[in-house]
């Protein structure tokens, strides 16, 4: 059981972008004007059956009339991508989070975008936004399968090379992020083989803070955050807001332990990639063991998703 606080949205209409790729087309009801938001931001959108799935906004972000997502069919998923591509939602409303950045644009002298698949649904939004020149690589399975290749054919300022894996093969990244330099800021989004592999070629040849990205997903060949782990001793956290202290055994996340006090908690992934269960920290040290927070943000001990991370110190408080 999950739950998202928010807007309720309509959906206006959906609309095939791609062989497996729909797109969603969000309004207010009364036709209002929509909470402002910049490329790169998602929204935690919570579908019919309960579940919160996070999408990258892919609209225009000066009109703010309406959201799009797009969202991949996904059979062997966790079910959600499955639920909007099989559920009539056009005329339903659903409820919408406030946009979230954690792929906010930093200004460059240039950019490189490297999409996979739908990960090119952040990537649209910042193409429509960026002043200096640009270069968007953009792979998928097929050119069928590759949404919104119009609307990125008619931008202006940059290049776009489309590389369908059944014709070209795999991006050859040696070449692509060979080619960048140190005033180029690169964004890559897709598939976690995809962004381990950039991360890859960047780290041997590139500054440290040269490449952003944005996971859909735990790295693959990663063991499970959220399971008990033989090593992780009991600690207790403080609900600050309430004062009620309780004991996060070892066998136990914060996340399930505080759901006992507190079942009206968001939290999607329970993986520690989503960003929706994001708790500030008020005192005490967390132990992160997410994939959201760069190196700074866990560094400075703010916030923890208390989906997988843990304490250091004997007792952790949280804004909760
Ligand atoms: Fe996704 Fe915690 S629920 S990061």
């Amino acid at each position: 059981m999950t739950t998202a606080s928010g807007l309720d949205l309509l959906v206006q209409r959906t609309t095939t972008e791609a062989v497996g790729v729909l797109g969603l087309h969000l309004v207010h009801p009364d036709g209002e004007l929509l909470p402002e938001w910049q490329p790169g931001a998602h929204i935690d959108v919570t579908l019919p059956s309960g579940r919160i799935r996070q999408y990258s906004l892919c609209s225009n972000p000066t009109d703010r009339t309406h959201y799009r997502i797009g969202v991949l069919r996904e059979e062997h998923g966790r079910g959600g991508s499955l639920e909007v591509h099989n559920t009539h939602l056009t005329g339903t409303t659903m409820r919408v989070s406030a946009p979230r950045n954690r792929f906010p644009l930093v200004p460059a002298d240039r950019y490189l975008f490297i999409a996979g698949g739908i990960g090119i649904t952040p990537i649209l939004a910042m193409l429509g936004d960026v002043t200096a020149p640009w270069q968007l690589i953009y792979g998928g399975r097929s050119l069928d399968t590759m949404a919104f290749r119009q609307e990125i054919a008619d931008l202006q300022g940059g290049t776009t090379t489309l590389v369908p894996q059944d014709i070209d093969g795999l991006l050859d990244l040696e070449e692509i992020v060979g080619h960048a330099d140190n005033d180029t800021a690169i964004y890559c989004c897709g598939p976690d083989g995809l962004l381990q592999a950039v991360e890859q070629h960047c780290a041997a040849r590139l500054p440290p803070g040269a490449l952003h990205l944005e996971r859909f997903g735990a790295p693959p060949n990663s063991p499970p955050q959220n399971s008990a782990n033989c090593e992780d001793s009991a600690f207790e956290v403080e609900l600050a807001r309430t004062g009620v202290t309780l004991s996060v055994p070892p066998d136990k996340t914060v996340l399930e332990t505080v759901l006992e006090r507190a079942p009206q908690l968001d939290y999607s992934c329970e993986e520690g990639y989503c960003g929706t269960c994001e708790t500030r920290v008020l005192a005490g040290v967390p132990l992160h063991r997410d994939t959201v927070l760069d190196d700074a943000e866990r560094d400075s001990g703010n916030t923890m998703m208390i989906c997988v991370s843990r304490s250091k110190t004997p007792k952790i408080t949280l804004d909760l």
